[in-house]
């Protein structure tokens, strides 16, 4: 066990190599910033080549040069393996990995088809078990490595519009902590970051209407939306030696908005 002589350098995560899916955009973009902020060499990702990426890989090689970008569509067959191996190359072997990306769609739970579900199982939850086994060896080998699944307040509180969406995430915050029995032995943490309401892109839509916010707002104890930068220091805590004794957690980043 390797004890850290300050805070400064307990959250220091130089070293480390990070794949943060889905980090073109929102939460992932400010996670993957933070992480190279404390060192972290970055692998952002998008579903295919954006100015948004471009504008993210701009900002974490800003503080860590090394930085690279790759591209995949994980709701196709194959993807999380050519992703693992286009991160592996770009920057090493991930001893990070936060399974951010997802596919969220709303509608009736009566009306959704078949394609459009498995499509959410697939991106949601088996894209990050996949990335999870891949990453998994080399960070045995080397006796740290950190395995982060992002979920939602809908693992508790599910949308009524949004069933797949809800159930892919609460698979997620039971497979971490199945992982997390079975990994700590190894040096491998495995925690699930948890958002509320986040003004990202995917929710411009709904939070525009004024008198849904409004609605929206009054359900969360701390009466606001989160911005993305909310969800980095969570990000930052899980993944740096100041996290070391945290796994099979799920941290909700929700301002209380799930509390039982
Ligand atoms: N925003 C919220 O209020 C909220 C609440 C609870 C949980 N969450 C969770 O937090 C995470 C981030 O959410 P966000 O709001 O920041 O997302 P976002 O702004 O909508 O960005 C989504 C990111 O995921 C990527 N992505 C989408 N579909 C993909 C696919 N099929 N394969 C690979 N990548 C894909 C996108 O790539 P491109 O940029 O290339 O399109 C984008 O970079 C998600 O897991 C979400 O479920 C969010």
């Amino acid at each position: 066990m390797k004890q850290t002589n300050s805070v400064r350098e307990a959250f220091s995560l130089e070293g480390h190599r990070a794949l943060i899916t889905g980090s073109a955009r929102g939460i992932g973009r400010a996670i993957a910033r933070a992480l190279a902020e404390c060192g972290a060499t970055v692998a952002v990702h998008g579903v295919r080549a954006s100015d948004a990426l471009d504008q993210s890989l701009a900002d974490v090689r800003a503080v860590s040069p090394a930085s690279a970008a790759v591209t995949g569509d994980l709701g196709e067959p194959g993807c999380a393996r050519a992703l693992f191996t286009a991160t592996s190359a770009a920057i090493g072997a991930p001893d990070i990995v936060i399974a951010n990306a997802s596919v969220q769609v709303r509608r009736p739970w009566l009306e959704v088809p078949e394609p459009e579900a498995l499509l959410q199982m697939q991106v949601n939850f088996h894209a990050t078990y996949q990335l999870f086994q891949l990453a998994y060896p080399a960070m045995r080998q080397q006796h740290w490595g950190r395995l982060i699944s992002v979920g939602s307040v809908q693992e508790v509180k599910p949308h009524p519009d949004m069933p797949i969406y809800a159930a892919s995430k609460a698979a997620l915050e039971n497979l971490i902590r199945n992982l997390a029995k079975q990994c700590g032995a190894d040096g491998v943490t495995v925690n699930n970051l948890c958002p509320g309401v986040f003004a990202t892109d995917r929710n411009a839509e709904a939070l525009n209407n004024p008198v849904y916010a409004e609605k929206v707002r009054a359900g969360i104890p701390l009466r606001d939306f989160a911005l993305p930068e909310d969800a980095a220091g969570a990000a930052v805590l899980l993944c740096s030696a100041a996290g070391r004794y945290i796994t099979g957690v799920t941290l909700r980043v929700d301002g209380g908005m799930g509390i039982a």
